[in-house]
C-alpha cells in the first residue's frame, strides 16, 4: 500500500438495495473463442456452472437485493453474461450491438425482455456496444471502454441518448477486453482499476479523475478481480482476488468473495453475470 492510500480513513458504508437482471446458465458452454481465456477444446462442467451462479443469485437475494431473470436462449452460450445486453438509466435502456456473430442475436433478446417487462424508452443502437461490458456508471457520467469491442462512435450515440457525461477510455490489452475486467464502480465516487489494461493517455485521465483510485495488482487482475460488484457496502469479488479484498476492506468496504470458476472459461465473472437495472 502507498502513502496515498494508506492515508485515506475509510468512510462509513451504506448499502443501497439495487435491482438486477441476471441470466442463469443453462446453455453456458464454451463452444468458440472470441476472447483469450476461451478455450472450446477445454471441459466445461455445466452444472457446476449453475450451481455457482445460483450461489451469486442467492448472495444478492441475502444482501436485501431484487433479482429479476430472462430466460437463456439455446445456442447463445454466453447469454449468462448479463451485463452485456443492455445499459439502463433512470428506465432508458440503450440495446447492445454485438462485436461478433456468435453473440449478435443477444441484443435483441435482451431489448425484447425490456419491451415484454414495460419499459418505454428502449433505443436500438447503430453502433455496436457491449451494454455494461463497456459502459460503467459513477456519480452522473459514464466511463466507456473502447479498444476490443464497443465502437467510440457509439460513446457519443450513448451521451446524447442518457443525456450524460461519457468520459472515453481505450482498452490495449486483449486479455481484458471489456472494460468491466478492469475498472469498477465502488461509489458514487470511487473505483478500483488496473491501470496497465488502459493506454497511456487514458491512464492520465483517470489517474486525474479519481487521486485516490485502488489501483489492482498483476495478480489481482489476471483472476478477474475487477468484474467485481459494489452496493456501496458489500462488494462481490472472485475468491482468489486477496489483494483486492484486503484494499477494499482497508476502506471500510465489506469484500465477499465469490466463486465462478466455471465462468471464467469464457473470460466473465461476478459483474459480468449482473446487468444493474437503474429505473
Ligand atoms: N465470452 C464472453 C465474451 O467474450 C464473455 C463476456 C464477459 N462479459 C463482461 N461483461 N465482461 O463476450
Amino acid at each position: 500500500m502507498t502513502a496515498n492510500q494508506s492515508a485515506i480513513p475509510p468512510r462509513t458504508r451504506t448499502a443501497t438495495p439495487r435491482r438486477f437482471l441476471m441470466c442463469p446458465p443453462r446453455h453456458f458452454d464454451v463452444t468458440y473463442s472470441i476472447n483469450p481465456w476461451m478455450h472450446p477444446g477445454k471441459p466445461v462442467d455445466g452444472r457446476l456452472a449453475l450451481r455457482q451462479w445460483e450461489g451469486l443469485r442467492a448472495l444478492y437475494k441475502e444482501l436485501g437485493h431484487t433479482v429479476l431473470e430472462i430466460d437463456p436462449v439455446l445456442g447463445l452460450p454466453d447469454m449468462v453474461f448479463a451485463a452485456n445486453g443492455a445499459t439502463v438509466i433512470d428506465g432508458k435502456v440503450l440495446g447492445a450491438r454485438f462485436r461478433h456473430v456468435e453473440r449478435t442475436a443477444e441484443g435483441p433478446a435482451y431489448l425484447e425482455w425490456f419491451q415484454r417487462q414495460g419499459y418505454e424508452e428502449l433505443y436500438w443502437p447503430e453502433y455496436i456496444n457491449e451494454g455494461e461490458g463497456d459502459y460503467l456508471v459513477v456519480g452522473g457520467r459514464l466511463l466507456a471502454g473502447t479498444g476490443f469491442r464497443t465502437d467510440q462512435r457509439s460513446h457519443f450515440e450513448a451521451q446524447e441518448f442518457f443525456g450524460l457525461p461519457v468520459t472515453s477510455l481505450q482498452l490495449v490489452n486483449p486479455s481484458y477486453y471489456h472494460l468491466d475486467t478492469v475498472l469498477s464502480v465502488l461509489s458514487a465516487d470511487e473505483v478500483a482499476y488496473y491501470p496497465k489494461a488502459f493506454s497511456e493517455g487514458s491512464q492520465a485521465v483517470l489517474r486525474a479523475m479519481f487521486p485516490d483510485a485502488i489501483v489492482a495488482t498483476d495478480e489481482d487482475a489476471a483472476v478477474f478481480g475487477l468484474n467485481m460488484l459494489s452496493d456501496g457496502r458489500h462488494v462481490l469479488l472472485p475468491t482468489t482476488a486477496t489483494g483486492l479484498a484486503r484494499q477494499l476492506a482497508g476502506r471500510g468496504f465489506e469484500p465477499i468473495g465469490v466463486d465462478l470458476t466455471e465462468l471464467l472459461k469464457a473470460g466473465g465473472s461476478v459483474k459480468c453475470c449482473t446487468l444493474e437495472l437503474r429505473d
